[in-house]
């Protein structure tokens, strides 16, 4: 497989030595691209974003362009952007790899937006447990202060612009955006009732655009390159390169930037494949939140149309992925108490049904389930989707329907047989990383 598919953009520096530096980022063309958009009108930048196609990849794909235009501007309190890098979808990693090798282009994506909706005050809300990030966040801004690309006055314009960089706790409902900007004002995260929407009244009940990482970053190069370049890779409806993470039981698991619309198919090989040996059983498109997929699947799109015709979702384009040797029942336990966990308990058919879930799918797994489990799961299932507050329930509830949708027999097995005894664990276990260290080890050895 040619690697010709692969559109690094965003991704394009992560190998070089010390890519998240200033120096190294300016010398790279950085924050030209900033300096371009400030010298451009702040409608016209939003026409540019628009025109580009650029959706959130934040999982939801909503246009960036048009969101930013529903700030009113004529309301007079400040406008906010907050950037969501909570990152907590098992299976997606993505904005972590980007923070930590090239944080200046969210930083320098942050000027060009914040410019376009006229804020003056940007907030990166980062995922408390990846300190690293924080670190390295908090580096580059007070970089970009120190160059006067931040503060009063940027670029030699009369445009001022503050960024703060705010630890979060580690909750996974905080990346949901209305439940980050309670924890941003410092109370506890929970979604709030909508409308009124962000845009409308967000962050201390002001016009607030909320947006992924990934989205933001995304700006310097379209601004850079126009909307046209932007178009040329992607689909007609889903335009641009994004980042796919793969995860699993894949020879090189890792971060392939390619155009949105590639299949897994194109991933995987040239991720290497699935694990010698082996064969591809399921995989998640877009995260653990995200319906499963298998085989027959390989060839689907993966942009927002083409996984949605196929039963599932892009969400954050997690490509978790699992070969023979996984129990499915086991799998979905594993996520299902996942979000017993992180559900915030603010309704009770996400924080009841959640926790009832985990105890017949326990069972399942340890084969002492009943005649009747898997219409029981499905019951509950039925009474906890589109009826709770946000869509976490959602999540959760399409990881369990799609798995029992695929694989219903390993459920039913489940009233007789342990999951452990069909899919004896330690099969499953797989360090690829290691693995291929010892053969470099042994190459220089000879
Ligand atoms: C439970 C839950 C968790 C979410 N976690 C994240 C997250 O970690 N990062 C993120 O960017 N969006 C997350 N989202 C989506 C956000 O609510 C929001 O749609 C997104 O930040 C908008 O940015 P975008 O338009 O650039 O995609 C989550 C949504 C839900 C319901
Ligand atoms: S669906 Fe779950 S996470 Fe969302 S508000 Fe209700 S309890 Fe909280």
């Amino acid at each position: 497989m040619s690697v010709d598919i692969l559109t690094p953009s965003l991704t394009e520096s992560w190998d070089q030595p010390e890519a998240w530096k200033l120096a190294n980022y300016e010398a790279r063309g950085g924050y030209q691209a900033a300096r371009k958009a400030l010298a451009m009108t702040p409608a016209d930048v939003i026409t540019l974003v628009k025109d580009s196609g650029l959706r959130g990849r934040g999982g939801a794909g909503f246009p960036t362009g048009v969101k930013w235009s529903f700030i009113p501007q004529n309301n007079p309190k400040p406008k906010y952007l907050v950037i969501n890098c909570d990152e907590s979808e098992p299976g997606t990693c993505k904005d972590v790899p980007m923070l930590m090798a090239t944080p200046h282009t969210l930083v320098e994506g942050i000027i060009i937006s914040c410019f376009a909706v006229n804020a003056h005050n940007a907030f990166i809300y980062v995922r408390g447990e990846v300190l690293h990030v924080i670190r390295r966040l908090q580096q580059a801004v007070a970089e970009a202060y120190q160059a006067g690309y931040l503060g009063k006055g940027i670029l030699g314009t009369d445009y001022d612009l503050d960024i703060v960089v705010h630890a979060g706790a580690g909750a996974y409902i905080c990346g949901e955006e209305t439940a980050l900007l309670d924890s941003l004002e410092g109370r506890r995260g929970q979604p709030r009732l909508r409308p009124p929407f962000p845009a409308v009244a967000g962050l201390y009940a002001s016009p607030t655009v909320v947006n992924n990482a990934e989205s933001i970053a995304s700006v310097p190069a379209i601004v850079a390159n126009g909307a046209d370049w932007y178009k040329l890779m992607g689909t007609e409806k889903s335009a641009g390169p994004t980042i796919y993470s793969l995860s699993g039981h894949i020879t090189r698991p890792g971060q392939y930037e390619a155009p949105l619309g590639t299949t897994f198919r194109t991933l995987l090989d040239l991720a290497g494949g699935i694990r010698a040996g082996h064969q591809l059983k399921f995989f998640t498109p877009g995260g653990s939140s995200t319906p499963i997929l298998t085989p027959e699947h390989l060839d689907v799109p993966l942009d927002y149309e083409g996984v949605a015709a196929a039963g599932s979702i892009l969400g954050t384009k997690a490509l978790q992925t699992y070969d023979e040797t996984v129990s499915v029942v086991r799998t979905t336990l594993r996520y299902t108490e996942f979000y017993k966990h992180e559900s915030c308990g603010k309704c009770t058919p996400c924080r009841e049904g959640s926790w009832w879930l985990v105890q017949t799918l326990r069972n399942l797994e340890a084969g002492r389930g009943s005649e009747g489990d898997v219409e029981k799961l499905l019951d509950v299932c039925d009474n906890v989707s589109m009826k709770s507050f946000c869509t976490l329930a959602d999540g959760f509830v399409a990881n369990i329907t799609s798995s029992i949708k695929y694989f219903r027999d390993e459920f039913e097995a489940g009233y007789h047989t342990p999951a452990w005894e069909l899919f004896p664990y330690e099969k499953s276990i797989y360090f690829p990383y290691e693995r291929e260290k010892l053969i470099v080890n042994e190459v220089a050895d000879k």
